[in-house]
């Protein structure tokens, strides 16, 4: 890449947290890739079309191996995470890594914890109520589910909850630095660790347990890399829905036509998750590094190259989402990158949408008067760098 000076720098922070920034639409205007400028002076490609988005994620000249040199650093947290476990390892270790979780997260395995799901969202709920209005909808609804479901689901205790969220806050936000995120990633490593030992001498229920005594049995996965590997799937099951729910409540209690479309008919229900999986677009930077030359929409990405695919910008490509940048529950959006594409793909989206659907339904059902209770504008965003949401959800009903 040839240095220029007025590069924008990446990444950017939201205004509405809702919308992608607004230093995307410039982005947009240069074609299907825009230099940035990283950290450290760094450039980076952005891409801002749909198709070449998704040609590039499934391309294997694409890396996602944390752990090489060149591989880019967005936020000073990132320099820390030199291992990060399934979304940041290549074949063949992260096509072994991932088959073995697969059984876990299918639609069936998923589908079978919905009524689990809807007694974890009533009891909550039920909790709001008794103490409200108002509520802070974070700590009261959004993050207590999710938590609670990848708890059972892995095999974790609920109980640690307020540890493993505080340390996976320090490891994901945007603006952690670098030993606050490193030392979280430790704790948090270290406290499976324990687990896995707890749970050799007295076996439980859950996936923890049923890959202790398949996969780490056999010698497939050291004990580490086992801790490393839960340790990731409790992070990523419950922050990145956490963030999903909260802001599916803004976004909605924003838009009172499409959430009365919606209460008019629940049917519509699956449809408005991807709607809003395409218009929030939480997870946002998707970021790889070009590993042998590329060539692609008229350019050649040359090895080296830090690549960002940010979701909420090929979510918002006006040639495949018309009129994209309206939340529309009635719209065809399942091609969406919400959830990645190519084989980093979530492996918990058919989980994570039973999550969202459940809370949804739930939570307007049970609260129809349910408003906002401060203005939008009022709610800090989460700085670029991190899974997109705000810290508070003040409401009333
Ligand atoms: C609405 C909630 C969620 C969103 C928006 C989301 C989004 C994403 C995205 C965009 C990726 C791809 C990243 C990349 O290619 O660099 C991803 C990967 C992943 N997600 Fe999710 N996720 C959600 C919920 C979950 C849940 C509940 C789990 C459960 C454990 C989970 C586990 C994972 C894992 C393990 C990967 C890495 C897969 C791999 O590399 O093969 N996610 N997620």
């Amino acid at each position: 890449m040839t240095t220029e000076v007025d590069l924008p720098a990446f990444p950017m922070t939201r205004t509405c947290p809702y919308h992608p920034p607004q230093g995307y639409a410039g982005l947009r205007e240069q074609g299907a890739f825009a230099k940035v400028r990283l950290l450290g002076d760094r450039e980076a490609w952005v891409v801002t079309d749909h198709a070449v988005a998704r040609a590039l994620l499934v391309d294997p000249r694409l890396s996602s191996d944390r752990l090489r040199p060149d591989f880019p650093v967005l936020v000073p947290r990132m320099s820390a995470a030199k291992l990060v476990p399934l979304v940041g390892m290549d074949p063949p270790v992260h096509t072994q890594r991932r088959r073995m979780l697969i059984p876990a997260f299918t639609v069936r395995r998923t589908e079978a914890l919905r009524p689990d799901i809807e007694r974890v969202v009533t009891d909550r709920l039920d909790a709001v109520v008794r103490e409200g209005p108002p509520a802070d909808l974070v700590p009261g609804f959004a993050l207590p589910v999710p938590s609670t479901v990848i708890c059972r689901l892995l095999g974790v205790p609920y109980a640690d909850h307020e540890f493993f969220e505080t340390q996976t806050q320090r490891m994901v936000l945007g603006s952690s630095s670098a030993g606050e995120a490193a030392a979280a990633s430790v704790a948090l490593t270290d406290y499976v660790d324990a687990l896995i030992g707890e749970k050799q001498a007295d076996p439980g229920e859950g996936l923890l347990d049923e890959l202790i005594a398949s996969h780490l049995a056999t010698g497939e996965i050291t004990r580490r890399e086992l801790a490393e590997t839960i340790m990731f799937l409790l992070v990523a099951g419950h922050e990145t829905t956490a963030n999903m729910i909260t802001m599916s409540v803004i976004a909605l209690l924003d838009n009172p036509a499409q959430l009365a479309r919606l209460r008019a008919d629940w049917r519509l229900l699956p449809g408005a998750v991807d709607e809003l999986l395409r218009f929030l677009s939480v997870a946002d930077e998707i970021q790889r590094v070009v590993a042998e030359p590329i060539e692609i929409a008229g350019r050649t990405l040359q090895p080296g190259d830090a690549v960002y695919l940010p979701a909420s910008a090929a979510n918002r490509d006006p040639a495949v989402f018309p009129d994209p940048d309206a939340l529309d529950v009635t719209r065809r959006a399942r091609q969406h990158l919400g959830f990645g594409y190519g084989i980093h793909q979530c492996l918990g989206q058919n989980l994570a949408r039973v999550e969202v659907e459940v809370s949804l339904r739930g939570l307007f059902t049970r609260l129809p008067t349910l408003a906002l209770a401060e203005p939008l504008s009022g709610l800090p965003v989460k700085p670029g760098g991190s899974v997109q949401g705000v810290y508070r959800l003040p409401v009333t009903w």
